[in-house]
């Protein structure tokens, strides 16, 4: 049998729990949780459409500036048409009843334009851009939002008070660029900071502790190893919601986590255990993603995951034996790809079975339990019944 064995319809097990009491639940079924969104800058209105690109080789034609040792990269696109704005640098776009926006995205630059003074959203994603230097933004003073996603920036080569000037900035994005380190002395204003997919192995002494409004950091996709964090590293991120470190090399939790933290992903490290009550002081969790890491039943104490605030719980691909006790809050559960070979329904249900049955009209003593996933594993069925007395509330079981 393949890994999708096959999914029990809620319709199967509600007629189930239709039998075995006299009151269904007042449920409505609802939808998975989802994370939540971290809010969009405005976007401005579409964009003029541009003049055509002419060829490349043309393009060098009206560009004598490009540099003669020029490497294999494609050559800047050519000037657009004159702006109504005369601080509009040529090789960007300055779209007229969108005056805070300037747009420099996709123009194979190497170099960051002089940024005007009214520009309060800048894009210079998708270039080859390998410098920050100061004085391109020390005029900008205005910006809230810099994209600069998929350029070539390396630590060496970012002026380390760059972004210190820039005290209204909230969004700063630079995933896909060539950071082998945080970028120092951000501004306290930020809010969401994403660097991922870079080669970030350093998180210098204080590097957050200003930024008490930051609530996204996404340092996903690096090269983040346990020696990087200690007691102090995500100090003075009070309002830190999500923080993803997926896809680096730790081996061990991180000594410790933000305290408001809503939101973890720790997916594809190489974590074998966690420390007992790693979770007690952190009182929003709500969403924790652990799949693909080296988790055993050893490495996980007691009660570690029995928390009321957790709703979606991923340890999915790791190397559990068995099912881990959990709260009667939790909506989700991943377990698929792990080493599981029985389930007892007595046993992981959060509540005694018979206080179920008595209390079926009473939602806080239902577990919440929506949908499960033990796909991977070493179970076959027919799922215990003991299972569906318990989460009444189950929508979907794949095993
Ligand atoms: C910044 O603004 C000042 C005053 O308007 C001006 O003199 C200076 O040239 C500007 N700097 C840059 C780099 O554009
Ligand atoms: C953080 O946000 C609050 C509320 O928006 C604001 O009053 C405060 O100035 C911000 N802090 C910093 C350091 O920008
Ligand atoms: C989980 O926590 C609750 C409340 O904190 C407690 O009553 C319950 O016994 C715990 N369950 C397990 C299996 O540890
Ligand atoms: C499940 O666990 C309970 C309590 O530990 C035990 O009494 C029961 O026999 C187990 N059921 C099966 C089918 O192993």
């Amino acid at each position: 049998m393949t890994h999708f064995g096959y999914i029990l319809s809620i319709c199967l097990i509600l007629t189930t729990v239709v039998h075995c009491q006299d009151r269904q639940p007042k449920v409505k079924p609802s939808k998975r949780p989802k994370p939540p969104k971290p809010p969009k800058p405005p976007k401005p209105p579409k964009l003029p459409k541009l003049p055509k690109t002419p060829k490349p080789g043309k393009a060098i034609a009206i560009e004598p500036t490009e540099p003669f040792h020029a490497t294999t990269l494609p050559p800047p696109l050519p000037p657009g048409p004159v702006s109504v704005f005369p601080d509009c640098p040529r090789e960007c776009n300055c779209p007229p009843d969108y005056p805070n926006a300037l747009y420099c995205d996709s123009r194979n630059l190497r170099i960051v334009p002089i940024i005007p003074p009214r520009i309060h959203y800048l894009y210079l994603q998708n270039n080859f851009i390998d410098a920050l230097p100061e004085r391109a933004f020390r005029n900008a003073t205005e910006l809230k939002w810099i994209n600069l996603d998929n350029n070539r920036i390396s630590n060496q080569k970012l002026d380390k008070q760059v972004f210190n000037i820039l005290n209204k900035l909230l969004f700063l994005y630079m995933d896909r660029n060539k950071l082998n380190g945080v970028p120092p002395n951000l501004p306290s204003s930020l809010e969401q900071l994403r660097l991922s997919r870079n080669q970030i192995s350093k998180i210098p002494p204080g590097t957050f502790s200003k930024l008490e409004n930051l609530t996204l950091l996404d340092l996903h996709h690096n090269k983040l190893s346990d020696g990087v964090f200690n007691k102090n590293t995500f100090k003075g991120l009070k309002s830190l919601m999500q923080l993803n470190l997926a896809h680096n090399s730790l081996k061990k939790m991180p000594p410790t986590l933000p305290q408001d933290i809503f939101q973890l992903f720790l997916d594809k490290n190489q974590i074998k255990e966690i420390p007992d009550n790693y979770f007690k002081n952190l009182h929003h969790l709500a969403f924790l993603r652990l799949n693909f890491n080296q988790l055993t039943d050893q490495g996980i104490p007691n009660g570690l995951f029995n928390l009321s605030t957790l709703l979606d719980l991923h340890l999915s691909n790791n190397n559990l034996n068995s099912i881990p006790t959990f709260s009667t809050r939790l909506e989700h559960l991943h377990l698929s790809h792990n080493h599981i070979d029985k389930i007892n329904g007595t046993e992981i249900c959060p509540c005694p079975i018979d206080n179920i049955a008595l209390h079926a009209h009473d939602l806080e003593m239902i577990p919440r339990l929506r949908y499960l996933r033990l796909d991977g594993n070493a179970l076959a069925p027919p799922i215990p019944v003991e299972i569906r007395m318990c989460f009444r509330l189950l929508q979907a079981i794949v095993v």
